[in-house]
């Protein structure tokens, strides 16, 4: 006998039946909704990247994270982790002929070997929004807004949600204020990044070990309790225009909000629901100097990642698990065989007239049948018995009226 294989996906992979792959569709239509009605380009790339391309800044979680393995020919290929360096490597390779600001949108697979926990797998889709060769907040304005929109078209209100701000560079001159020198604020970073997953002590480790005095540790801990950004132009200039484009409502600042990525330079934001039950929906920020960490030229950039996992549980909580459409269209079924072509020459007729139609497979009693298609998400349903065929028309009825209309056959 065989070996008995497991019927579940590797750990922390997912499989989308058809129940899944429902929820799935709404959330990538309101990702594609959103990037297109905000004037993004879709782009893509294959999952497969260099490992150099990915190999990371010591300190750096996601480095750990990395699928890579060694193809036949002895590359060292990885599974991207996010899209952020891909695309980098893509706008640097056609920096001459691309005309900037670009703004580029992508749904994209992305693999991290992670700790299994509420939220997070080790493979998930991330809706990415990036706006490269533009200064002005006004590109941190229209990539959160766009978000917004996008959670918006899902059925969430900002009620339900709020995008947490801050900016590096704010963070950074405030340490600078109390003399904690600028080469090792990347180090404050990375420590900082993980309040609120370690306990304090921890933390003022971390940063002593990033060469911090007893002092300066301590006026780190000062600065984190920072609750205005009036100290910010940037800031001050991002709630405003959030203001002007009507979703000031979903903002919040929160000198807490760090991310875990070294490379990003200024606003940095993350989102998540308002109850606080679930872990970040996106994130993202100002990251000016990637282009030239990988060798291409000096180019502003902002963008955030937005995955499908934690967004969909959400959904389920708030809307419930069976609010989202299955099929719809027509079903048509037939009673014996003999009615059999007839339901087929309807179906294949109404489908070149455009329609979305299931044709039952099999003659069935009404019952079952209009019961079956009731609970496949039919909206209409046509059954064909004997007397229609010798009359030359079926009745079409909709499901939710329960209103009949004639249909010839
Ligand atoms: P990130 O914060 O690492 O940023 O990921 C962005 C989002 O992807 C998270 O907020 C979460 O929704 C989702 N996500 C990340 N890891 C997992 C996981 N293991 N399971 C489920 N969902 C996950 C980035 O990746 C940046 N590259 C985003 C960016 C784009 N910044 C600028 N442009």
């Amino acid at each position: 006998m065989a070996e008995k294989i497991s019927f579940e996906a590797p750990r922390g992979m997912r499989d989308f039946y058809p129940a899944d792959m429902a929820w799935r569709n709404k959330v990538f239509d309101a990702f594609r909704a959103a990037g297109e009605a905000a004037g993004f380009e879709p782009y893509d790339s294959c999952i497969v990247e260099s490992y150099d391309l990915l190999a990371r800044k010591a300190g750096e979680e996601v480095g750990d994270q990395i699928y890579h393995f060694f193809d036949k020919s002895e590359r060292h290929i990885a599974l991207r982790a996010e899209m952020t360096p891909t695309l980098a490597r893509m706008v640097a390779a056609r920096q001459k002929e691309l005309s900037f600001p670009i703004k580029w949108t992508a749904i994209a697979q992305c693999f991290r070997y992670e700790r299994m926990t509420k939220g997070r797998k080790r493979e998930h889709y991330q809706w990415n929004l990036d706006i490269i060769g533009e200064d002005s907040v006004l590109a941190e304005v229209e990539v959160i807004g766009t978000a917004v929109d996008a959670l918006r078209r899902m059925g969430l209100t900002t009620d339900d949600f709020k995008v947490r701000v801050s900016s590096r560079r704010f963070l950074s001159q405030l340490l600078a204020d109390s003399g904690i020198a600028p080469e090792k604020h990347a180090q404050v970073f990375l420590a900082l990044d993980k309040r609120g997953k370690m306990p304090d002590s921890e933390i003022a480790a971390m940063l002593r070990d990033g060469g911090l005095t007893e002092p300066e540790v301590e006026a780190t801990f000062r600065i984190m309790e920072t609750k205005s950004y009036e100290g910010s132009p940037e800031l001050v200039e991002l709630f405003r225009l959030a203001e002007v484009a009507g979703f000031a409502d979903a903002l919040v600042f929160d000198i807490g909000v760090i991310r875990g990525l070294s490379y990003y330079t200024g606003i940095v934001f993350e989102c998540f629901d308002a109850k606080g039950e679930f872990r970040a929906i996106f994130g993202g920020g100002r990251y000016d100097n990637l282009l030239t960490t990988i060798g291409g030229e000096p180019t502003p950039a902002v963008g955030l990642g937005f995955g499908d996992v934690v967004v969909t549980e959400l959904l389920k909580s708030r809307l419930g698990e069976d609010s989202v459409s299955r099929t719809g269209g027509i079903a048509v079924g037939f009673m014996t065989d003999s009615e059999r072509d007839a339901a087929l020459r309807l179906a294949s007729r109404l489908r070149r007239e455009g329609e979305c139609v299931n044709l039952s497979l099999r003659s069935q009693k009404p019952k079952k049948f209009f019961s079956k298609a009731g609970e496949s998400g039919a909206l209409k349903a046509v059954f064909i018995g004997p007397d229609d065929v010798s009359a030359g028309v079926a009745r079409m009825k909709d499901l939710a009226t329960r209103q009949e209309t004639e249909l010839p056959l």
